[in-house]
């Protein structure tokens, strides 16, 4: 993590740099960070925001421009989000707001954000009415990733980043779905050395489909494969029973199951993703939850174009499809299916 100096140097960061990480994040690895970055000639501050996806709202972001303001920080600083997604999310957009935008570097610090919300310029708040619905496009200028970091990580979180992992490799890359496969055992433990091999992919995968479409114009919407009905889960249950990567590992699971009948995703394909998925042993679906209910709520989604449903499904392994409108009948077969996939068998 002290590496970070001599990389900040080389690229030419302002000397102030305003840290902004969380609490649980601070007492891990601020420290690290401040001494690495006044080691070679800089003068780091620190904000700090409580750790949670409560955070990430523009009560908090207004708190960090006051704060901001307090250490007379003008347009001459760079701003390094040290921390999970909300952190990353929340101080990009500050980045892109303070003085209408300065300097941001990204250090994240979960799975997750180092495999996905580090990469792609998507910065943004929640607001009561919907998540990430403030926002803008902002990207870094440089991701500096050290996956010593998740090391610290509950167990749980890495479980949630995998769900991202297995998501790239089942929609752009069949190598990197076997390797995740193969090395799943040693992945769900997180001293290991082939992290750095699978991340570095990932952030090539996201990254060349952020360059083609950097706005989501429609090819970025292959990154929302197992989205949809994962969205609806987290909406239905409060965003309080599963974490975002578990809710998507059942939307995966349900949109395997519409990929086979609407774009004939061969059965032993479906067979490999879903034995996979199985393997993050995510929460069971609380027996409240109703397939009508999941139905309806995939309405709320973002992708929704004139009240029809627009999913990312895969053709096979490593080749996925945007923009498809399945039969109703596939969709609420799928979300049938998954009451009884986590039994522990998926059924192919
Ligand atoms: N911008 C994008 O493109 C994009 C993409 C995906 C997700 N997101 C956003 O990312 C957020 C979720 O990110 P997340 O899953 O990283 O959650 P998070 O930032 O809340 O981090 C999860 C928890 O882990 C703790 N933590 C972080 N790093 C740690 C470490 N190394 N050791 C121990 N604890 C650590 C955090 O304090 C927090 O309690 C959501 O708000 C989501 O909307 C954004
Ligand atoms: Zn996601």
């Amino acid at each position: 993590m002290s590496s970070i100096g001599p990389v900040a140097s080389e690229l030419q960061l302002p000397e102030r740099v305003i840290i902004i990480t969380d609490t649980n994040v601070k007492q891990l690895y601020a420290s690290h960070v401040h001494s690495g970055l006044t080691h070679y000639g800089f003068r780091p501050d620190s904000i700090t925001i409580p750790a949670g996806e409560e955070s990430k709202t523009l009560e908090i972001v207004r708190d960090v421009y006051d704060q901001l303001h307090e250490l007379r920080c003008g347009r001459d600083i760079a701003i390094i989000a040290l921390g999970g997604g909300v952190v990353g999310d929340l101080a990009g957009f500050v980045a892109a707001t303070y003085y209408r935008g300065v300097p941001f570097v990204q250090i994240p610090t979960t799975l997750l954000a180092q495999v996905d919300s580090a990469v792609g310029g998507k910065v943004g708040v929640n607001v009561p009415y919907g998540k990430n619905l403030i926002g803008a496009f902002y990207q870094p200028r440089f991701v500096f990733i050290d996956t010593h970091t998740l090391t610290t990580l509950p167990e749980r979180e890495l479980r949630s980043g995998m769900a991202e992992v297995i998501k790239y490799g089942a929609i752009l890359d069949e190598d990197l779905f076997d390797t995740i496969t193969v090395n799943i055992d040693s992945l769900l433990q997180p001293d290991v050395t082939i992290f750095p091999v699978i991340i570095e992919r990932c952030c090539a995968l996201k990254a060349s489909v952020v360059e083609q479409d950097e706005r989501e114009s429609g090819y970025r919407e292959i990154l929302n494969f197992g989205h949809t009905i994962g969205h609806a889960l987290e909406a239905l249950t409060g965003y309080s029973v599963f974490t975002h990567g578990e809710a998507i590992t059942y939307g995966m699971m349900a949109e395997v199951h519409i990929s086979v009948n609407h774009c004939g995703l061969p059965q032993d394909d479906a067979r490999r993703l879903c034995s996979l998925l199985l393997r993050l042993s995510p929460p069971s679906i609380p027996d409240t939850l109703t397939e009508e209910q999941i139905y309806n709520a995939m309405f709320s989604d973002k992708k929704v174009r004139s009240g029809v449903v627009r999913l990312s499904l895969i053709n096979q392994i490593g080749d996925a499809t945007f923009g498809e409108t399945p039969d109703e009948h596939y969709i609420k077969q799928s979300i049938r299916k998954l009451f009884t996939i986590e039994k522990d068998i998926c059924g192919y």
